[in-house]
């Protein structure tokens, strides 16, 4: 285990390497077309993680400059599943009774196309949606929502705060982990909190990834992975204490966090995650180096079903062109070569290949039609939501899932 010559972005300790996963591209740099120029100027990087064990956190150690991955091209629109929308739905309801109609507005930072602040919006609450990516931003404004393309900093929030003063609510899901700089943002959110606001946090969660190996919740635009104890010490630093956390089974387990400026009493929920945190040893290096070695054999293993189904002359394909799906095409080296097409339903990305891998993506509506021996279930986090819907489209395939290890699944 080497120590890293990059500081902790969190607690400023040394951090140390754990996983250097080679040249990767960046996972939602989807090409538009195959040819020469475009394969010679993709853009890669060396993708190394590292862990802080002072403070629990993992980060991406290199990160490339934010605007190659946030601009005019964000592939990620989030009102694509429906399990989504309606596990924001019940965050905004649960919101909203914390909110003054008259009085209150509600920020949400990393807004993308309105899929939460659509519900503020057609319920004339006051909000705002901050986002750095002008396609989502686009698509939120046609949603009814106010919305305003920008990356969130300090400079951000002092605009926000003159024009529209102090937030009572402040949220950002699945967004916070994008963020490299996340002194800035912690710094930007104490601008702008109200004293009585109460900022809601929800991402993956760094237990739950542990368990099911599922290192490809790591990639370019996801430069951490959260702990309550990581968390924590970057918000105490601002004078911001966490409060209360619930446990969600979405994007393969995340964690909904509570914080106030003001003392609240801790819940038990909250002290029963820290001590489960501390149980499961998360401060210790070897916790880590066992996760990866999992993470290892996880790509073996669907390298390996891949290439000996290949072999056979079976037509392989894939479900839901998913960016953290581009962490293990191209760790594990499956490409276009052994994976026929990957069938996803978001326009954007239809017609276009998987970067690095060269994969084409193709509507879901022909996956049906096509009837690949095996399907890989990329989007895994959204099992039920597409097994369901293909099962009633009477899909004959066999699906494959390689989180947290092989299955298969006959559906006939
Ligand atoms: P998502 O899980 O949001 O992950 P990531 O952040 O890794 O990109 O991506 C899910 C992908 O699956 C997205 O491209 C949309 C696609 N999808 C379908 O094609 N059909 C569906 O029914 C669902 C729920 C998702
Ligand atoms: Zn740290």
């Amino acid at each position: 285990m080497n120590k890293s010559d990059c500081l902790c972005r969190v607690c400023s300790s040394t951090i140390s390497d754990i996983f250097d996963f080679g040249n990767m591209p960046i996972a939602n740099n989807l090409m538009p077309v195959i040819n020469d120029t475009y394969t010679k100027n993709e853009y890669k990087y060396n993708m190394k993680i590292g862990v802080c064990i002072n403070c629990s956190s993992l980060q991406i150690v290199n990160v490339p400059e934010k605007e190659l991955m946030f601009n005019n091209q964000y592939a990620y629109f989030a009102s694509q599943s429906e399990f989504m929308k309606s596990h924001f739905e019940k965050l905004g309801n649960k919101v909203m009774q914390l909110m003054d109609k008259e009085k209150d507005y509600i920020l949400e930072i990393g807004s993308n196309d309105g899929i939460f602040l659509k519900y503020f919006a057609d319920k004339q609450y006051k909000h705002l949606g901050v986002d750095a990516s002008e396609n989502v931003v686009e698509t939120a404004k046609k949603n009814g929502v106010n919305a305003l393309c920008s990356f969130f900093d300090e400079e951000t929030s002092i605009e926000i705060n003159n024009k529209y003063g102090k937030a009572k609510i402040i949220v950002i899901t699945n967004t916070m982990h994008h963020i490299e700089n996340c002194q800035e943002v912690a710094k930007g959110i104490n601008n702008i909190l109200a004293e009585d606001g109460t900022l809601i946090i929800e991402d993956p969660y760094l237990l739950d990834m542990y368990k099911i190996g599922s290192i490809e919740q790591v990639y370019a635009e996801h430069n951490f992975i959260w702990s309550l104890h990581s968390y924590k010490t970057l918000f105490e630093k601002h004078s911001i204490k966490l409060f209360d956390v619930e446990h969600f089974d979405t994007h393969g387990g995340s964690m909904r966090y509570y914080f106030s400026k003001q003392n609240l009493n801790k819940t038990s929920t909250m002290q029963e995650y820290i001590n489960l945190e501390l149980n499961n040893k998360i401060f210790d290096i070897n916790t880590f180096i066992k996760f990866q070695e999992n993470c290892i054999n996880i790509s073996k293993e669907l390298y390996n079903f891949v290439v000996s189904k290949s072999k056979e002359g079976k037509i392989i394909a894939g479900y839901g062109a998913t960016a953290k799906s581009a962490t293990t095409l191209n760790y594990s080296n499956i490409d276009k070569n052994l994976i026929s097409c990957i069938y996803d339903s978001t326009p954007f990305k239809i017609g276009k290949y998987t970067p690095g891998t060269h994969i084409e993506i193709k509507d879901a509506k022909l996956f049906t039609k096509d009837s690949p021996d095996y399907t890989i279930l990329f989007a895994w986090n959204h099992k039920k939501e597409i097994i369901e819907k293909e099962k009633n489209n009477k899909s004959k395939t066999i699906w494959v899932e390689y989180i947290p290890k092989l299955k298969l699944t006959y559906e006939n």
